[in-house]
């Protein structure tokens, strides 16, 4: 399979290059990240760990228009094919509408939401050509309810569900599949500092395997959301 991943460098993005990578029939990915340094460690990595896996790395910056474009264009070139694409690279800003820095809900739009919009539209007509492939949007819990605290990072993840959705709807006569994938607290970068010792949060790889199980389904399956929380409920 051909698999396109953003964000893949670290947390739940590279958690799902990984379940992927484990498949005996190797896939080809395509992942991106801002930093370089990381993207070719993480290149040699899967490669090195996963020898039947094609790892093709490059650097986007999904908040920049003309970058996602360049992306879109470098995985056209090699792939006429896509198989699974994952929206996955999101930033978090924790704040309320009023405190929050001036700028985060434009910072936050552009990442988790009109990133992943743009990639998606220059990807979709391989997909329609092929009548297949399969789009995750990795939302969020802060989709579906206020939290305080949330601010400007729960409205850009609102509006990335209302993508997602509509996508959904759009996809449907083309044998393209699109989930939703709403979790809760993940360990992540994005909760550094933050003490698990009692697992109280969910491990990325717990996203992955929920991702990966929803791509092997009949064609005629669709897994609509996938929403998960840690046991013992949000934090
Ligand atoms: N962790 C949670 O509790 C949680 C819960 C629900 C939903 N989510 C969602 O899950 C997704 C992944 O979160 P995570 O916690 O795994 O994050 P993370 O550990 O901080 O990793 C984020 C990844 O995205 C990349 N990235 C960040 N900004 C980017 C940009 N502008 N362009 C391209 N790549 C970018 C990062 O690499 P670079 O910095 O090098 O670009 C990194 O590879 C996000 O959409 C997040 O909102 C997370």
């Amino acid at each position: 399979m051909n698999i396109v991943i953003t964000g893949a460098t670290k947390g739940i993005g590279k958690a799902i290059a990984e379940a992927f990578a484990e498949d005996k029939q190797g896939h080809t990915f395509y992942l991106c990240a801002r930093n370089e340094t990381s993207l070719q460690v993480i290149g040699k990595e899967l490669q090195g760990r996963f020898p039947r896996t094609n790892i093709f790395t490059r650097v986007c910056d999904m908040s920049e228009r003309e970058s996602v474009a360049a992306f879109a264009a470098w995985i056209l070139q090699a792939a006429d094919k896509i198989d699974v694409l994952v929206n996955n690279a999101g930033i978090f800003i924790p704040g309320s509408v009023e405190q929050e820095e001036e700028g985060s809900l434009e910072k936050m739009m552009a990442v988790n939401l009109f990133g992943s919009y743009h990639l998606t539209r220059a990807l979709i007509p391989v997909m329609k050509k092929n009548n297949s492939g399969h789009i995750f949007n990795i939302c969020s819990i802060a989709s579906l309810k206020a939290y305080s605290n949330g601010g400007a990072y729960s409205i850009s993840k609102f509006a990335f569900y209302g993508f997602s959705q509509n996508l959904r709807e759009e996809m449907k006569p083309y044998g393209i599949k699109v989930t939703s994938v709403l979790p809760g607290a993940v360990l992540t970068d994005s909760w550094s500092g933050f003490d698990n010792s009692s697992k109280r949060i969910m491990e990325a790889s717990d996203i992955a395997k929920l991702v990966y199980a929803a791509s092997f389904l009949s064609p005629q399956a669709c897994v609509e959301e996938i929403l998960v929380r840690p046991q013992l409920g949000d934090l």
